[in-house]
């Protein structure tokens, strides 16, 4: 039977250690100037109908360097657009395309090309989710700080997509997990709901609470895709919730500052912090290719 990755709660804590160790073996591969071509003769299809950087170019490469062919269909350039469904649409990519990675609004939208497609799908992001980014995001702390045992990630701002997929994954790798947001900007309940370990989970109002524990230092743009014409009164909201030089007067000497990119500096991070010894964002960036290659191998049953 095919597999999705369409949600973090897709793979058990088994799976995401082994994608976590065959990134690392893709990564050394890498930098030898070594390639697989687990997918020799397959054609991928990127679906994106928002705007991206490092999702698209990490998955193009990702897919070409494992030997496949990646498609890029602009979400507005297709027929879906036009009011096709993606009931329609799936049924017909997958009679030329091996793999479909998606970028879209709803989540109900990537589990219908999960529901549609024959092959796998993969959600690139979603108004509600982001898990490539999150499994990323973990092996990149995992390469840094060699465990997770003990390990707190504190996550400052707007709870929003990457921040619902970050506690979902702690949730499985048994992570702790802090959350600072302004009162009326609390975490999903759904995501609450779905974790199993809800004691790893720690939320505040205030945007100090949790630095001074924190292994990890966490935050993401206050004006996500599709918020735009909220941007004055978010900025005004979240404000307080900057990760700035002052915040972190109490945190560890070695925390690792994360930030999924894009950034806006100087709203809710500065670029002392950004361009600091303990940011670790370019790293973060370089490791959705070795991931990304991992979770496809997995998928396609390299
Ligand atoms: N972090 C992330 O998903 O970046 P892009 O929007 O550039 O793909």
């Amino acid at each position: 039977m095919k597999r999705d990755f369409l949600e973090v709660t897709d793979l058990t804590r088994e799976e995401v250690w082994r994608i976590f160790d065959r990134a690392k073996y893709f990564k050394q591969e890498r930098s030898r100037h070594r390639q697989e071509e687990i997918l020799a003769g397959k054609h991928l299809g990127l679906l994106f109908s928002k705007p991206s950087t490092r999702t698209r170019v990490s998955f193009e490469v990702a897919i070409l360097e494992l030997g496949g062919t990646p498609i890029y269909l602009a979400g507005q350039s297709t027929q879906v657009s036009r009011g096709e469904t993606i009931k329609d649409t799936a049924r017909v990519l997958s009679r030329y395309l091996s793999g479909l990675v998606v970028r879209t609004f709803k989540q109900e939208e990537v589990k219908e090309y999960g529901r549609w497609f024959a092959f796998p799908v993969i959600n690139a992001l979603t108004d509600t989710s982001h898990p490539c980014q999150a499994l990323s995001d973990y092996f990149t702390i995992l390469e840094k700080k060699k465990t997770f045992d003990g390990l707190c990630l504190t996550y400052i701002g707007d709870p929003n997509n990457v921040c619902n997929s970050l506690v979902l994954m702690a949730d499985l790798l048994g992570v702790s997990i802090r959350i600072s947001s302004p009162p009326g900007y609390p975490l999903s309940p759904l995501v609450r709901q779905q974790m199993r370990n809800p004691q790893l989970l720690k939320v505040s109002t205030d945007p100090a609470a949790f630095i001074a524990d924190a292994d990890v230092i966490y935050t993401d743009t206050w004006v996500s895709m599709g918020s735009e014409s909220k941007e004055k009164e978010r900025i005004a909201v979240f404000r307080e919730y900057q990760v700035n030089e002052n915040l972190l007067s109490r945190a560890k000497k070695d925390f690792l500052f994360m930030h999924c990119l894009p950034a806006h500096r100087g709203q809710e991070v500065t670029d002392t912090v950004i361009d600091g010894e303990n940011s670790v964002v370019i790293d973060q960036a370089e490791n959705r290719l070795h991931c990304q290659k991992a979770l496809l191998e997995f998928l396609h049953g390299g």
